[in-house]
């Protein structure tokens, strides 16, 4: 959600924080501010607006030292100008703080601390940590730090600097991620790992409630009883280039192109072809254990829930299990069905979206097995899950989620393809699935060469105010997906809809101002759907047809028709949003709308 940078070394640590806030402005990017120990006291930059502009601040009032602290702001507690930017200092300006997360007590703390004489200056919750530790400072920051957090309720990351201990960054999680990268004579902390990237490849993640106090040429790990943890070492793998646009106008459009590979990624080494199966290293799930499963429940947000909801359908067709699929948000404040025989798969692209995690540790606490399906190494749900797949499909910049869906998808495929055929699937069977999804690389392939005719049709459509999208069985999901890209990023509102609950309300919404796109290619329920478009077209409606076969009962039906290959039916859906996420791509892009960026949403939602 929002980005935290931390430097502590012997050179300046203004480049490295704004080099770091640069890479993570795709994460939350409404106002941005850097705090640096210039050698006497603590000096703050802050700007509303994009990293730019604090940018040029800095020419304009250049500081310099270290350490430093840096912040992006996705805006939880206060309008995004200036005052409300982090970091924040303290009453006597001895202490400055950045925080990602929401701090729930906050308006009590507040009150209790303009009792003692500290004036506000912010509309923060993030402004009370920092007056606080003041409050509280008794010659070690790491100790004023500890018993701050120990009065705050709440979920945090955040990174402490102080003029009265300046040899140190004092950061500490719960609910929000942060690692500490180790550099050579000198140290980094980040909430996201392609901000130090170019730096280091070490790094430490924390764990909840974890606090490290990092030096320059050291650091350690305690826990809020100030125990010391022990935390290991990882490397990270992936390389810079594969968070940079590479000649793409967007992240999205490199990330919509990249699918071919990122699903091949996501297979790899993984499917069996000669017994219809997949390998997964990760599940930690026996023979017997996934024998034992009664039911699943699959739980995710936004996009995750959608290729959950085509999770499902694979795993009741072909493992026959009864499956149910949750808005992680909601699970946890009801009282679900999950017990020791309930596998609980948890899917997020980013590993940190607070609502999915929630979900996941409250089907713990009901004694589920939790397998993860999550793109992010490393990040909070692969560390807490008690197995899982990591998708492999490399750092999704965008903030629209493209080519970690169609992995998500394919996860999904890979584990139902082990369960059903430990359980009720033949291998002649299992060998098509696994052909088919070893095929499907080339046929994305094919799928991303419509893009020019996806343009055209974009610009006869830019300035439509609604669009409907309708999909049956395993394109349902699909349909659902397209809107949400939409909306996403051109703001157009988008409904998905089940192609033939169109008739039961949402048909009230056709004129001949009304596109709507059908997810239809040639399956078993093609004739189906054929039906639903002629209703469409019978009253006025424009119709976008994504279609796998000249096919006459579609004569006359399509004012365009989007051409994709065909596959299995349960894998049509991950074809057809290649077509789904370029129409919505296209569009706002001749909106002139942000693509990567679209305004008020963040890539990662570390707050509930
Ligand atoms: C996707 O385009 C969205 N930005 C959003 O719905 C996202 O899928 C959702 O917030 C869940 O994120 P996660 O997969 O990282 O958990």
């Amino acid at each position: 959600m929002c980005g935290i940078i931390g430097y502590i070394g012997p050179n300046d640590a203004t480049p490295y924080l704004l080099e770091g806030l640069r890479r993570m402005e795709y994460r939350g990017y409404d106002s941005a501010g850097v705090a640096l120990y210039n050698g006497t006291g603590l000096e703050i930059r802050r700007a509303a607006g994009k990293i730019a502009k604090l940018d040029a601040v800095l020419t304009a009032e250049p500081i310099t030292g270290s350490p430093g602290i840096g912040h992006t702001r996705w805006a939880t507690h206060g309008p995004p100008v200036e005052r409300n930017a982090h970091p924040h200092m303290s009453g006597d300006g001895t202490v400055a703080v950045v925080h990602n997360g929401i701090i729930e007590n906050s308006t009590v703390l507040r009150a209790a601390l303009e009792g003692l004489g500290y004036v506000f200056k912010s509309d923060t919750d993030t402004e009370v940590l920092a007056h606080l530790i003041e409050e509280l400072f008794e010659g070690r920051l790491e100790d004023a730090v500890v018993d701050a957090l120990r009065r705050v309720e709440g979920t945090y990351g955040i990174a402490v600097i102080s003029s009265k201990d300046p040899g140190k960054i004092v950061a500490a999680r719960k609910g929000s991620p942060l690692l500490i990268g180790i550099g050579e004579g000198a140290n980094f902390l980040a909430s996201d790992a392609s901000a130090i990237l170019t730096h280091t490849r070490q790094v430490v993640y924390l764990n909840d409630g974890d606090v490290a106090v990092i030096e320059k040429d050291r650091y350690r790990v305690i826990d809020i009883d100030a125990q010391p943890q022990r935390r290991s070492v990882s490397r990270i793998e992936w390389d810079l280039s594969e968070i940079e646009r590479g000649g793409y106008d967007h992240f999205m459009l490199k990330e919509i192109f990249e699918q071919p590979r990122s699903i091949e990624n996501t297979m790899r080494g993984r499917l069996i072809l000669e017994d219809g199966t997949a390998k997964l290293g990760g599940i930690n799930l026996s023979h017997e254990q996934l024998m034992k499963i009664d039911n699943i429940v699959i739980t995710a947000c936004g996009t995750s829930w959608h290729s959950a909801l085509i999770g499902e359908l694979f795993l009741e067709e072909l493992a026959r299990i009864p499956t149910e699929v949750e808005y992680a948000s909601e699970f946890r404040y009801r009282n679900p069905i999950v017990n020791e025989r309930t596998l609980c798969i948890v899917i997020s692209q980013s590993g940190e979206t607070a609502d999915t995690l929630a979900a996941m540790r409250e089907a713990k606490r009901r004694g589920a097995r939790t397998l993860g399906l999550v793109n992010v190494v490393g990040s909070t749900i692969a560390r807490e899950d008690d197995g899982g797949v990591y998708l492999h499909a490399g750092p999704e910049i965008g903030v629209a989620s493209t080519k970690a869906f169609t992995s998500q998808v394919i996860a999904l495929a890979l584990f139902t393809l082990k369960l059903a055929r430990k359980r009720d699937l033949s291998v002649v069977r299992g060998r098509e699935i696994a052909q088919a999804l070893d095929a499907l690389p080339a046929l994305i392939e094919a799928a991303l060469k419509g893009a020019p005719e996806v343009e055209r049709i974009a610009e006869e459509f830019k300035d439509a105010t609604n669009f409907l999208y309708l999909g049956r069985g395993y394109n349902f999901p699909a349909a659902l997906e397209g809107a949400l890209k939409l909306k996403e990023i051109s703001y157009i509102h988008a409904e998905g809809y089940p192609a033939a609950e169109m008739k039961h309300g949402p048909i009230a919404l056709i004129d001949e101002q009304m596109p709507v796109v059908f997810v239809a290619p040639h399956d078993s329920v093609f004739d189906k759907i054929v039906s639903n478009i002629q209703e469409v077209k019978a009253r006025g409606g424009k119709t976008i047809v994504i279609t796998s076969r000249d096919e006459p009962s579609l004569a006359g039906l399509m004012d365009h028709e989007i051409r994709i290959p065909e596959t299995l039916d349960m894998l049509m859906p991950i074809v057809a949003s290649v077509p789904l996420q370029l129409l919505a791509y296209y569009i706002a892009v001749k909106r002139g709308a942000n693509v990567d960026q679209p305004r008020n949403l963040a890539k990662s939602v570390t707050v509930e």
